[in-house]
């Protein structure tokens, strides 16, 4: 009898021993030690002997009962250690590789254009001031030669804030950044050359207008300066931020209280199935107002305009991304449309230079 036990035991270790994977195992478990297993079988048995034999079977029989498990148990840590093996060597992940090819977040073209306009004007030696986006009347507009009864204030739907305390004059959101001007002649001592990138309000709102936009205006004073440095350092930047050699451009005599003389310039462009392309064209857009600092304007500032000249421009950001990207409204600029950015974004490290390319 026990020798049959010994075969049993042998025959049920030796298939837990080559079970091939956990699902196999389990089926040997329910075979073996279940409700209607073998052991579970020899068990019932026990009923029908009498004591001594049931003593002997019993003992004999927990001891194959006790292998089998102890074989189970074993061959069960074998095969999840395998499993967890393989797993490990399915799902492993390189982190040597390049990171991932699809980039997540990307810079917003009203950033691309302020950083492309950066790398044109540093490359011409100028350097980046800022100013306030609240702004006093002084640096807004009575410095820049707009008293308070002249009606360029009208044309400027300007944001007024009402006064913090009574006996406090009202601060307006910068219309323009002309104030920017303003702070750094009062500020540093000629030779100046600096581009000054913002934010802007008006109190407007359609396709082509937004209230808040953005600006870049431009100043050089030195003792020398005149028009046609002016005309040359235009002409020089269309060519750089448009990426075409052959831009023509046409000089359209203008007025602003703080230039004199004033011009505006427009830059030639055709339009090709339905795109604005920049360059040799019949039609002509205006993109930059401009001209020399007005002596009075030099005065405020504290500079002899018998000693300085200089000259300004002020362009619209927004205006000119659009016509280098084809954006046609000028308010998806402002909607945080992640589809949107997906499609006109740019690369968070692709930082615009002049030898690479402003925009790759
Ligand atoms: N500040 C003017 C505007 O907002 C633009 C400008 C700047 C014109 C500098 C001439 C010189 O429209």
């Amino acid at each position: 009898m026990t020798t049959d036990l010994d075969a049993l035991r042998d025959r049920l270790v030796s298939a837990v021993e080559e079970a091939a994977d956990l699902a196999a195992l389990e089926d040997l478990r329910i075979s073996a030690l279940g409700k209607k297993g073998e052991i579970t079988a020899h068990m019932k048995q026990l009923g029908g002997m009498d004591p001594e034999q049931r003593k002997q079977m019993g003992q004999a029989l927990n001891q194959v009962k006790a292998h089998v498990a102890k074989a189970l148990d074993a061959r069960k840590a074998v095969l999840e250690n395998a499993d967890l093996e393989k797993r490990l060597a399915e799902e492993r992940v390189d982190v040597t590789l390049p990171v991932a090819p699809e980039p997540v977040g990307s810079v917003h073209p009203i950033s691309q254009t302020i950083d492309e306009l950066t790398a044109i004007f540093s490359d011409m030696g100028f350097t980046v001031a800022e100013g306030p986006d609240i702004e006093d009347d002084f640096h807004n507009f009575d410095a820049l030669n707009i008293p308070p009864e002249h009606p360029a204030r009208q044309e400027h739907d300007t944001f007024y804030l009402p006064p913090v305390t009574e006996d406090q004059a009202h601060m307006v959101l910068r219309t323009h950044t002309s104030p920017v001007q303003i702070r750094t002649m009062m500020g540093q001592k000629p030779p100046i050359r600096v581009i000054c990138p913002g934010r802007t309000y008006r109190a407007d709102y359609d396709a082509t207008h937004s209230p808040n936009f953005h600006q870049v205006e431009g100043l050089v004073i030195d003792k020398a300066t005149h028009m046609g440095h002016l005309k040359g350092c235009l002409i020089e930047f269309c060519k750089a931020y448009f990426e075409v050699e052959d831009v023509p451009v046409r000089f359209r005599a203008s007025h602003f209280p703080f230039t004199e003389p004033s011009a505006e310039m427009d830059i030639g462009y055709a339009k090709r199935d339905g795109q604005i392309k920049i360059g040799a064209g019949d039609d002509w857009l205006e993109i930059v107002g401009c001209g020399m600092v007005h002596p009075k304007v030099l005065r405020n500032c504290g500079l002899d305009p018998d000693v300085y000249q200089g000259f300004a421009f002020g362009m619209g950001i927004e205006r000119i991304a659009m016509l280098k990207y084809g954006i046609p409204d000028l308010r998806t600029f402002y909607e945080a449309d992640v589809r949107w950015l997906r499609h006109y974004g740019f690369a968070g490290l692709d930082i615009p230079n002049l030898y690479e390319g402003l925009s790759r």
